[in-house]
């Protein structure tokens, strides 16, 4: 029951969900469904789109009608009430999926994103969160890894190409250093912003473009940096590059956790030299299991940390 929720929650597609029950058992779960999906707090205030609501309670509809077995048994008012809300609030046409909530739960933490529904939109790819970004942030929310013990010693956090943030507020939920979520896109920042809003959480949002602003790296001396699918272009390399080695020239103990997935297995190759022939810190990569909050994806995943 907890994956189908936190699945929903993160708006993942019905064409990918794993229902983990049988029609059956989800039949005889409808109370605790109700409970968990439309009677959650955090879900029936920020709801996912109603595009995708129309979507889930369509299919779990028809999976709870083919465990009907005699006419005492009936699915549920509350999942016909819900579809034909959704249904009436939907946009037709074949515009780009609507912009939507999206809640992710670790360790039933819920964390709300408010977030595009497409990979690119208004010329930038920071709109929506990567799976790099919620598998960090996993590991932000796990006491078992790397990442979470180097926080929890950690006074100031520097989050580079924060997008819509998730990391960021990961790591401002779980511990009390100060948190900087930066990004470059006006548009980026002004959804950071109000995700942050969204969440009361204390993370302090911030223009640092890696091609002009590597000043303010020294106001801010980090002691972790995190940073999350943000190795794509290499145009954005000798930039970033600075800025990494910046962290570590204000900050010899600085510690850099870089994740990513394995897109174009040349450019990573290309980034990982560099980085390799300019710093001079220890750099450690591991490839890295892909799979977060209830979901498995197939992508390759790399985890550089460096210092
Ligand atoms: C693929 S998105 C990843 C967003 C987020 N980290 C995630 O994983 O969900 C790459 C991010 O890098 C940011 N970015 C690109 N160029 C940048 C630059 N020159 N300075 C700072 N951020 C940049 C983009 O605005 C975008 O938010």
């Amino acid at each position: 029951m907890r994956q189908i929720v936190s699945q929903y929650a993160s708006l993942t597609p019905i064409r990918e969900f794993q229902w983990e029950l049988s029609d059956k058992e989800l039949f005889d779960s409808q109370p605790e469904l109700i409970q968990r999906l439309l009677n959650h707090p955090q879900l029936s205030q920020y709801p996912p789109s109603s595009q995708y609501r129309f979507s889930f309670y369509k299919c779990l509809i028809s999976k709870l009608e083919c465990a009907l077995e005699d006419d005492d048994m009936e699915v549920r008012q509350e999942f016909y009430d819900e579809f034909m809300d959704a249904l009436s609030q939907s946009k037709s046409g074949s515009g780009p999926p609507e912009a939507s909530y999206k809640t992710y739960f670790y360790n039933d933490d819920p964390l709300t994103l408010y977030e595009d529904q497409t990979t690119i939109s208004k010329g930038t790819t920071g709109l929506v969160t990567w799976v790099s970004a919620q598998s960090m942030a996993g590991d932000i929310f796990n006491p078992h890894t790397d990442l979470h013990r180097q926080l929890s010693q950690s006074s100031k956090v520097l989050e580079l190409g924060a997008g819509c943030g998730l990391v960021s507020l990961a790591a401002s939920k779980v511990f009390d250093g100060t948190v900087f979520a930066t990004d470059v896109d006006d548009n980026v920042l002004q959804r950071l912003e109000n995700n942050v809003k969204l969440n009361a959480l204390p993370t302090k949002v911030l223009k640092l473009d890696w091609f002009k602003d590597i000043h303010i790296v020294s106001n801010i001396i980090p002691d972790t940096v995190v940073a999350a699918d943000i190795v794509y272009d290499d145009y954005l390399f000798p930039p970033l590059l600075s800025v990494l080695k910046e962290c570590l020239r204000v900050n010899d103990k600085c510690k850099i956790f870089i994740r990513g997935v394995v897109r174009n297995e040349q450019t990573c190759k290309q980034f990982i030299d560099l980085l390799k022939s300019s710093i001079e810190h220890d750099i450690s990569i591991n490839d890295i299991k892909n799979e977060c909050n209830g979901n498995r994806s197939h992508e390759v995943m790399y985890d550089v940390v460096i210092g």
